[in-house]
């Protein structure tokens, strides 16, 4: 007899079974001209183009010092809907929660080498620390709590602020996208992530306390392309947890807008409870749930973000 795949034995282990029930039909496309979430009218997208050779990667920073805005299930997310058009992906997991780790269906604690092996220590290097995931073409860097020492250890090396970008350079030839998870700090291990970057993908909650703060993240990002990344950009603000059924979670949507203008997706990220049972279940949304309003708002933000 043969074996079922892992993340069916998974399934099996869990006892939940993925259910496609907010499945909102066909795979219509988004047209151009018609209103999109966030109150304008979309944007034209063009098709993703095919790739005949991989890399250099595009490094993105997921950043918001904000806690539980949908950092890293926007990273897992964007990661695997980025591979379904046929880019190869590392995932980076930059927080000593190791969230995005268990996310992916793989235990930080047990793990002997992270990406805090590779930053402190020289002799390992970051291939030596790569793991596939159940998703083909998605790489992982893993971390565990281990990393939070970093941060104090870095502090005395030369050139601290670089640290993540050498890390980095070896693999950068490898994948097309590289995608951050930053801890929700601005301190020194997101000024890497920063520094490391060619964008940054800022999730916002659609809650009334969610602006606050974003000066600070802008102004951080500032300071970092002035005095030690001069390519860093702005790809892109991503509304989450919205709510279209509430008046609240418009008005703020319209706040947003109305602040960042066309730095804000026209994707926005509904607020439904397949989330958290992606990350009990340890895979990402377009593989649990494939053809989920979800899924279908991560694949259509991969369009977008490859467009950018
Ligand atoms: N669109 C969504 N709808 C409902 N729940 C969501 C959504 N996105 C994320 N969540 C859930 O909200 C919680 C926080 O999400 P996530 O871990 O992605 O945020 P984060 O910004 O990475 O948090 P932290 O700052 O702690 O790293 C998780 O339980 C996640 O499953
Ligand atoms: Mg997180």
């Amino acid at each position: 007899m043969s074996t079922p795949p892992q993340s069916q034995q998974r399934r099996v282990e869990l006892n939940i079974a993925p259910r496609d029930s907010d499945d909102d039909g066909a795979d219509e496309p988004l047209v151009a001209g018609t209103m999109g979430p966030t109150g304008r009218p979309r944007r034209h997208i063009p098709e993703p183009s095919l790739l005949d050779r991989h890399g250099p990667a595009r490094i993105l920073a997921i950043c918001n010092q904000k806690g539980g805005v949908g950092k890293t299930t926007s990273t897992i997310n964007l990661g695997a809907a980025l591979t379904e058009y046929g880019r190869r992906v590392l995932l980076v997991d930059f927080d000593p929660q190791g969230a995005l780790s268990v996310g992916l269906g793989i235990p930080p604690h047990d793990l002997e080498r992270t990406i805090y092996n590779v930053l402190i220590e020289g002799s390992v290097g970051v291939r030596d620390v790569v793991m596939r995931t159940c998703v083909d073409d998605l790489d992982l860097l893993p971390s565990n709590i281990d990393l939070s020492a970093a941060e104090v250890q870095l502090v005395s090396e030369v050139g601290r602020e670089h640290s993540l970008m050498r890390t980095l350079r070896p693999v950068l030839d490898d994948y097309d996208f590289i995608l951050v998870d930053c801890q929700p700090s601005l301190g020194l291990l997101t000024v890497n992530a920063l520094t490391a970057a060619d964008g940054v993908l800022i999730p916002l909650e659609c809650e009334y306390f969610s602006l606050r703060g974003v000066a600070l993240l802008i102004d951080t990002i500032d300071k970092v392309r002035d005095r030690l990344n001069p390519k860093l950009g702005i790809t892109g603000i991503l509304a989450t947890m919205f709510d279209p059924r509430t008046l609240h979670s418009r008005e703020v949507m319209a706040r947003v807008v109305e602040a960042f203008g066309d730095t804000v997706f026209d994707t926005a990220i509904n607020r439904t409870v397949r989330f958290p049972e992606t990350t009990v279940a340890g895979e990402p949304i377009t593989t649990w749930a494939p053809r989920s309003a979800g899924a279908k708002a991560y694949r259509q933000l991969a369009r977008e973000v490859i467009a950018r």
